[in-house]
C-alpha cells in the first residue's frame, strides 16, 4: 500500500494502472474510519483491481459553527485499517494541495440538495458536490463507493455524475450498524454515555415507520408521526426531521408509492445523527384508490 500526497502522483499511478488494463475502485472519506468505511473498501477490493481511499476533511462542507476543527482524526489507525483491508493507495492531500487558493468554482445540485439535510445544512451539499467532483476529476474513471447512510449525499453524487458525464459508476453500499441498531458514524464518538444509550431510537423510529408503510399506510404524515413518536425514547435529542418520501426524488408527490425512503435526523448535544431505510409499497390494482392514487 502506498500513501500518496499529491494529485500529480495519484494521477500518474492510476494512469499506469489503467494502461495495464486494471480497473479502479474509489472510496472517498474524511477519515476516522470505522467498520462502515471498511465495508465500502471491502466492496471495492472485491470488485476492482486497484483500490484508492481518499482521506480529506473537506472544509467546504462544514458551515461556520459546525465541527470542522474538532472533526475526529486518526491517520495512523486509518492507514492501518486500509492496509489490513487490502487498499492499494491512500490519498491524503493536505489543504494546500486540494485548495491552493480560495475556491471559485462551486458545484451545486440545488433540487436534490434542497430538502431534508438541505434545510438544516444549506451550504453542506455544495461543499460535498464540489469536493467529490474534484476527487472524481483527480481519480478518473472508476467505481466510487458511498455509504447508504448518507442517502441524500448519494442522490446528489449520482445526479452530478449524470449531469457532468463523469466516467464514474456510483455504488451505494448498505448501512453498517452496531448490534443495538445504531448506524456507524465517525461522529458517534461525540455522544455522551446517556445519549449513546438513547441513540438506537433512530433505528426504532425507522422500524415504526416501516411497520406502518409495510401494513399499507400511504399517508406520509401518518408514517412520519409514528417515527416521531418512537423518537420520544431519545429525549436528549432534538428532531431535525423525520421524513417519509419517494426514494428517488426525496419528495412526496401524493400517497406514498413504489420505492420509498424513511429518513431521520436528530441533534444531540454535540453529535447530529442521521439514519434511513427503505421499503417498497406494492402496486395495487387499477380499481384500488390506494397506493397509486393521487386523488384525496
Ligand atoms: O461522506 C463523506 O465522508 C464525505 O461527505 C465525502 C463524500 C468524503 C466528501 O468529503
Amino acid at each position: 500500500m502506498e500513501i500518496v500526497e499529491t494529485i500529480a502522483d495519484l494521477r500518474a499511478r492510476l494512469h499506469a494502472d489503467r494502461a495495464a488494463g486494471r480497473t479502479v475502485g474509489f472510496v472517498p472519506t474524511m477519515g476516522y474510519l470505522h467498520a462502515g468505511h471498511v465495508s465500502l473498501i471491502d466492496a471495492a477490493v472485491a470488485a476492482d483491481d486497484r483500490t484508492v481511499v481518499s482521506i480529506f476533511v473537506n472544509p467546504l462542507q462544514f458551515a461556520p459553527g459546525e465541527d470542522l476543527a474538532d472533526y475526529p482524526r486518526d491517520l495512523a489507525a486509518d492507514t492501518a485499517a486500509c492496509a489490513a483491508a487490502g487498499v492499494d493507495y491512500v490519498f491524503v492531500p493536505d489543504l494546500a494541495e486540494m485548495y491552493p487558493r480560495p475556491v471559485e468554482t462551486v458545484v451545486t445540485v440545488p433540487t436534490v440538495a434542497a430538502p431534508l439535510e438541505g434545510v438544516h445544512r444549506p451550504s453542506h451539499f455544495a461543499g460535498v458536490a464540489t469536493v467529490v467532483a474534484k476527487l472524481f476529476a483527480i481519480v478518473g474513471p472508476c467505481r466510487a463507493y458511498f455509504g447508504a447512510k448518507d442517502w441524500q449525499q448519494v442522490a446528489v453524487v449520482r445526479r452530478l455524475v449524470a449531469d457532468l458525464s463523469f466516467p464514474v459508476e456510483v455504488v451505494a453500499c448498505p448501512i453498517v450498524r452496531e448490534s443495538d441498531g445504531l448506524a456507524l458514524s465517525s461522529r458517534n464518538v461525540y455522544l455522551t454515555e446517556e445519549e449513546r444509550r438513547q441513540a438506537p431510537a433512530l433505528r426504532r423510529a425507522l422500524d415504526a415507520g416501516l411497520a406502518l408503510a409495510n401494513a399499507g399506510e400511504t399517508d406520509a404524515a401518518a408514517v412520519e408521526a409514528a417515527m416521531a413518536d418512537a423518537l420520544a425514547a431519545a429525549p436528549a435529542g432534538t428532531i431535525d426531521y423525520v421524513a417519509a418520501v419517494q426514494a428517488d426524488s426525496l419528495l412526496v408527490d401524493g400517497p406514498l408509492h413504489d420505492d420509498i425512503r424513511l429518513l431521520v435526523a436528530v441533534r444531540f448535544s454535540k453529535a447530529r445523527l442521521i439514519d434511513n431505510d427503505g421499503a417498497r409499497i406494492p402496486r395495487r390494482g387499477p380499481d384500488d384508490r390506494g397506493a397509486l392514487s393521487s386523488a384525496p
